[in-house]
């Protein structure tokens, strides 16, 4: 048993052994890991995986790693917390104007940077949430106000209630007969104060994953991250992607109301106001972990449109669709698609560096928030440079590398298509965006091979292929968490024709196998 197992993943490390994936990595170039065998000859890998997408530019690439060095060379301060750091501000200026460049978003996005995707998703939560609070807070006081006044001059005799109970909102017609001003306002501020109580309520699509840290796993759509932990955080509701129709019905089963007072020509007037209940809308332009799935031009813009009806903040999380996965900086960009926040992270530290972004427009932004947010690691010179540097490389040459991405990504996906052409018993379904591509096998339930029935029932069947791949053909490949029948292809934009051919054969050779149930090869000695 490796130390791996006994003192780390003990669970992850059982089922690396079973599927023959239980091999350690000694170095990786490009698209290359390396692993010894027994004799500690040195075994190449075709890497496929790329680190679960965050090696855009490939395992180490020399130019990023020069950059490290010089880094390292330099001793430059690298934890200088409490300090104006040089580096996160040249990496806050960059993404911001890349963003407003690719949008044609006029004002600028402020930076708040943490060390994972998922804290770049807590981040974007805890901002969201925090800017609902203070829009509740100033409607509570604006609200108290008016009250107030309306009191003060019924009792001057300036003013005095509307008779008419049908001009009262419908949360009053039909409770107590208010009696006198006291009686009514009572009734407003009891009606207010349930309002003001209810929990803030997100919400994410179905298949969605935002991360596993306890804000976040909250909107990751896989019930078996989420379920334990469902106690412990914000309230969030699943949209279908593909049912924009749903967003009214959802506004209106979500809509709150708070009671305001108004005088209106000497008559006190009882009025609804809408409370914000809706902290934010998260959306992944490509969705990965859920089974690659791509948001349409369509869909975003009902999404968009729901957004500012009912005034609630769209955070498009780009941590595994940015970065030029898709064939631009962001994925979103390339539909047409604005969000108030954006979520970096995987490809932005280069293979080399943790870091993760949290972009937010500034007229959002909520100056407190660097004040009560933060993180050790977060903003340190060394993740901060190495990411600039990658954003530098994929924003050289007026973009060379998107361009390259699609172009890659065009060749893979034509490879993929004529492999569903000669496979369709076996491929279902090759999408995604530019070298984010996901292939969808077809269900094998109705197998005869019990390998495969047994794998399709507990939805490991691209656990138990990626295996075979490794261990036969030295190619690496994974299936996204939440959907085990689809494979995940996201090599570096530096993918080469001959890798291109070498994995057609090999899943030339798997879609045989799977075709005539030759199912001996798919099982691990
Ligand atoms: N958001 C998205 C869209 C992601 O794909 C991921 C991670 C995260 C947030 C969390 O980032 O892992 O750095 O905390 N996706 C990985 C995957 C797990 O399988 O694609 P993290």
């Amino acid at each position: 048993m490796s130390q791996f197992t006994a003192f780390v993943q003990p669970e992850m490390g059982r089922i690396f052994a079973a599927l023959g994936l239980d091999v350690a990595y000694v170095r990786a170039e490009g698209n290359t890991l390396y692993h010894r065998d027994e004799q500690g000859t040195e075994i190449p890998v075709l890497d496929l995986m790329g680190g679960y997408g965050s090696l855009i530019f490939g395992h180490n690439h020399p130019e990023i790693v020069a950059h490290a060095r010089s880094l390292l060379d330099a001793n430059r301060a690298v934890h200088a917390q409490f300090s104006l750091r040089g580096e996160a501000g040249r990496l806050g200026a960059a993404l911001s104007e890349v963003v407003r460049r690719e949008t044609s978003v006029k004002e600028p996005y402020l930076a708040t940077f943490g060390n994972s995707g998922a804290e770049a998703v807590e981040a974007a939560v805890k901002h969201a949430e925090l800017v609902r609070v203070r829009k509740v807070m100033a409607l509570a006081d604006e609200i108290a106000a008016h009250t107030e006044a309306a009191r003060d001059a019924v009792r001057r005799g300036e003013a005095r209630l509307d008779p008419d109970v049908g001009r009262l909102p419908a949360v009053l017609a039909h409770g107590p007969q208010a009696d006198g001003i006291d009686g009514l306002l009572a009734a407003v501020e009891a009606h207010n104060a349930a309002a003001i109580g209810t929990r803030p309520l997100f919400l994410a699509l179905e298949r969605s994953f935002h991360g596993k840290l306890v804000g976040s796993v909250q909107l990751t759509y896989n019930s078996g991250f989420r379920a334990p932990f469902q106690n412990l955080g914000a309230r969030v509701r699943f949209v279908p992607m593909d049912r924009p129709e749903l967003l009214d019905r959802i506004a209106d089963d979500e809509r709150v109301v708070l009671l305001d007072t108004e005088i209106d020509q000497g008559r006190v007037r009882i009025v609804e106001r809408d409370f914000p209940a809706i902290t934010a809308f998260l959306v992944e332009p490509v969705q990965g972990e859920g089974g690659i799935h791509a948001l349409t031009t369509e869909q975003g813009r009902a999404i968009r449109l729901f957004c500012n009806k009912v005034g609630t903040a769209l955070i498009i999380d780009e941590v595994q669709s940015g970065m030029g996965r898709c064939g631009a900086f962001l994925a979103s960009s390339l539909i047409g698609l604005r969000g108030d926040y954006y979520t970096l992270s995987k490809s932005l530290g280069g293979g080399l560096a943790k870091i993760s972004a949290m972009l937010v427009r500034r007229s959002l932004y909520e100056g407190e928030f660097d004040l009560i947010h933060s993180s050790t690691f977060a903003m340190d010179d060394f993740s901060s440079s190495i990411a600039h540097k990658v954003v530098e490389m994929l924003e050289a040459d007026d973009g060379q590398a998107y361009r390259q991405v699609t172009e890659r990504g065009a060749r893979l996906t034509g490879m993929l298509t004529d492999l569903r052409a000669a496979y369709p018993d076996i491929i279902e379904d090759v999408r995604g965006k530019g070298l984010f591509l996901g292939v969808q096998l077809r269900d094998q339930a109705q197998a005869r091979s019990m390998v495969l029935r047994g794998s399709a029932y507990t939805g490991s069947l691209g656990y138990l292929l990626s295996g075979y791949l490794l261990r036969q053909e030295g190619i690496r490949i994974a299936p996204t968490g939440s959907a085990g029948n689809v494979l995940r292809i996201q090599p570096s934009a530096y993918l080469t024709d001959e890798e291109i051919e070498r994995l057609r054969g090999a899943l030339d050779r798997l879609c045989r196998i799977l075709r005539y149930e030759d199912t001996l090869h798919l099982v691990h000695p």
